[in-house]
């Protein structure tokens, strides 16, 4: 078999020697607690799991779904729109059920994307980000994401010849790996640059509500203009604790509405409709678990933060999602490195930044997947190694 140039730029070596190293430390004995990857451990909320049940129990519920997914949900998502961001969305034409958002954020460059054309991706970012734009055979233009510009993409170091040729535009706020956020005001010189120069922007929300301390997140979706030049994704993965449900939307401008709609209905059939039903009843019903995780991850952050600021190990406590994205601490030049060395001596597994991207380099995102007796061993087992002072 001959495999595609496509594809064969799709492996994460850093993710593949991330792997290897955990099941070497695994087989010396030492447990381990993964901090890695971003999947909640916590239980969906009952109510949630009694409507997938019923759903399940339904014979009308096994035939294919419509890839657009139900109108019911549809309806649901729209409601949703409006009562938390104030955003009036046409369920028809303006919302689209995925699975997961992930198959949005992978399918929808193919409809953008001509193989030579460009997109701007934020780096570090999401790997299905650059995947999306791979598998388009597009080229990709690296926008830095650095700490002096809170995170956030410098769009007037994009030259003009770029901002010419580009058709899309990436953004995720709150940031996954950074854990940044965005106000109304960055979103407003997004709407204006993508108008100037006929770029789509895809905005993931995938965090929309992971944030602490009463801080609600915008949607770009709000800022007038935004529907002629964008859409959003959203998960109910992380907010509601089911992401093995494979459940997400895209919602907002038509024409990308439309086509990423025709892509689905080439390669899928769209959502097992119990699932469907599950997000209808946990985007409707009592939000009480919503309160819950933030507090859980809160918890959790700050007994990770002030854990290690102890031995030395100053991070900036993030106002969103379920991640630290943590400097290396003084002396450790390399995040691949120090990841290795930590995880060999401790069992505690955690991302080299540089997997999200070179801007990555100097970074570890530090997932707060585990519970608070955990995060402490995890914190105990770095102190007895460790003096960063
Ligand atoms: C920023 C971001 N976008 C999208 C996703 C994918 O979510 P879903 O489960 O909806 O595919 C994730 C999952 O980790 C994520 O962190």
């Amino acid at each position: 078999m001959k495999e595609s140039k496509r594809t064969k730029n799709l492996k994460s070596a850093v993710f593949a020697e991330l792997d290897r190293i955990k099941e070497e430390v695994k087989a010396q004995g030492i447990s381990l607690i993964d901090l890695g990857i971003g999947s909640p451990d916590r239980p969906p909320n009952p109510h949630v799991q009694h409507a997938l049940q019923e759903a399940i129990d339904n014979l009308e519920n096994y035939g294919y779904p419509s890839s657009k997914g139900s109108r019911e949900l549809r309806e649901t998502i729209a409601w949703w729109y409006q009562q938390r961001f104030n955003v009036n969305l046409d369920p028809e034409t303006e919302v689209l059920v995925l699975m997961g958002s992930q198959d949005g954020l992978g399918h929808l460059p193919l409809g953008i994307l001509d193989p030579g054309d460009t997109a701007l991706i934020p780096d570090p970012g999401y790997p299905v980000y650059k995947a999306g734009a791979v598998l388009a055979g597009a080229e990709i233009f690296s926008m830095p994401l650095r700490k002096e510009n809170n995170f956030l993409p410098d769009l007037s170091a994009i030259p003009e010849d770029v901002a010419a040729k580009a058709k899309m535009m990436i953004l995720n706020y709150p940031n996954n790996p950074v854990a940044a956020v965005a106000g109304r005001e960055f979103f407003r010189k997004v709407v204006e640059f993508a108008s100037r120069w006929d770029i789509l922007v895809c905005h993931d929300l995938a965090y929309s509500e992971l944030a602490f301390e009463g801080y609600r997140p915008p949607s770009f979706m709000e800022i007038p203009g935004a529907k002629d030049v964008g859409v959003e994704f959203h998960s109910v993965s992380k907010t509601y604790n089911i992401a093995g449900c494979r459940l997400g939307f895209m919602v907002g401008n038509r024409e990308a509405v439309e086509v990423l709609a025709r892509i689905k209905s080439n390669i899928d059939y769209g959502v097992f409709l119990p699932v469907q039903q599950a997000g209808i009843a946990a985007l409707r019903g009592p939000q009480d678990i919503i309160r819950q995780n933030v507090a859980a991850y809160e918890a959790r952050r700050d007994i990770l933060i002030n854990g290690l600021a102890e031995i030395g190990w100053v991070m900036d406590k993030p106002k969103a999602t379920m991640f630290i994205w943590a400097e290396l601490p003084k002396g450790y030049p390399s995040s691949e490195k120090f990841v290795e060395e930590v995880l060999r001596k401790t069992g505690v597994v955690m991302v080299p930044g540089v997997a999200f991207g070179r801007e990555g380099e100097g970074y570890v995102r530090i997932a707060l997947v585990q519970d608070e007796k955990t995060i402490s061993e995890a914190v105990r087992r770095i102190r007895d190694k460790f003096n960063f002072v």
